[in-house]
């Protein structure tokens, strides 16, 4: 049976790490990392995750803000808000919370954050640092930088000649994961939609790492004995009993897919909780850059 990858307690020192860099900066630089998200509009998923992020800054002795627009908010005034924040000495990393409404140009706006307080690591020259090799200068995006870990924790640091396969090719976490996995020195494919043989594909995988949002779809005979699974997938499914409550599945069949593993990440519990502490961890990086401290590691 694989070994059970305990995201929540791995998430959980690194919030401890950064709660502890955290008063020291306090202390010595007396500079407080400052963490701004922005919601525009109600999603309720939103508003969950924005609230979490908010609580957990706090909790980490971060100056945390948050900002709530309206769903009809006109584009200029986010870029406006934006450009605010951008200035405002006191703030070290922005969020803003996608999707965003239709009138709105994601794209737009997330080229309008500063890149050293993009701690989403979604700006041009983040994606352009880490697609050339620059891990240590670039914010990477918090998930597949907790997936890294992760791997990481399982694996070491040098994945030399090791074969990783990502499912999935979104810009959020399937590319900046395959650039990761390059640095670490991975020979990786990316697969997705029009890939041709998936379950043989993924057999090939030392490392598979499914980002898909597709409940289940990676069976466990896909799975390669003794291969690393990070299951970045968090899909609800309607309850298999009427009354029954819906339940959180990955992208992976995870009873299945234990069988085979070496190790293997759960849902929920995962890769998921290390989204928040990876937050943190690139606004204090973010910080002590502005404080002119070398970059802390987690
Ligand atoms: N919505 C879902 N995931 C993310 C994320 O990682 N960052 C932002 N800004 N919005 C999201």
């Amino acid at each position: 049976m694989a070994e059970i990858i305990d995201g929540k307690a791995v998430a959980e020192d690194v919030v401890e790490k950064v709660t502890a860099m955290t008063a020291r900066l306090v202390a010595d630089k007396g500079v407080v990392p400052g963490l701004a998200v922005v919601i525009v509009g109600e999603d309720p998923a939103s508003q969950v995750y924005v609230a979490s992020k908010g609580k957990r800054a706090k909790a980490c002795g971060f100056h945390s803000v948050q900002h709530t627009l309206d769903a009809d908010t006109a584009e200029a005034d986010l870029v406006a808000l934006i450009e605010t924040l951008n200035a405002d000495p006191a703030i070290h990393g922005i969020l803003v919370q996608l999707p965003l409404p239709p009138q709105i140009d994601s794209g737009r706006i997330i080229q309008t954050i500063a890149p050293e307080k993009d701690v989403d690591g979604f700006h041009f020259i983040n994606v352009g640092k880490l697609g050339t090799g620059e891990v240590d200068t670039a914010f990477v995006p918090c998930t597949p930088a907790g997936s890294m870990l992760l791997i990481e924790r399982v694996r070491g640091r040098d994945l030399s000649g090791l074969n990783a396969v990502v499912v999935g090719r979104s810009n959020i976490v399937g590319k900046p994961m395959a650039n990761l996995l390059l640095a670490a020195n991975c020979t990786v494919t990316v697969a997705h939609s029009r890939t041709r043989d998936l379950p043989a594909l993924c057999r090939t995988a030392d490392i598979l790492v499914a980002a898909v949002g597709r409940p289940e779809m990676i069976r466990g005979d896909w799975v390669k004995p003794g291969a690393t699974v990070i299951d970045v997938g968090i899909n609800r499914v309607a309850a298999s009993t009427p009354g029954g409550k819906a339940r959180l599945v990955g992208d992976v069949a995870f009873d299945e897919a234990s069988a085979n593993a070496g190790a293997i990440t759960p849902v929920p519990g995962g890769v998921g909780p290390m989204t928040i502490a990876l937050l943190m961890a690139n606004t204090l990086v973010s910080a002590c850059r502005s404080a002119g401290l070398p970059r802390p590691t987690f």
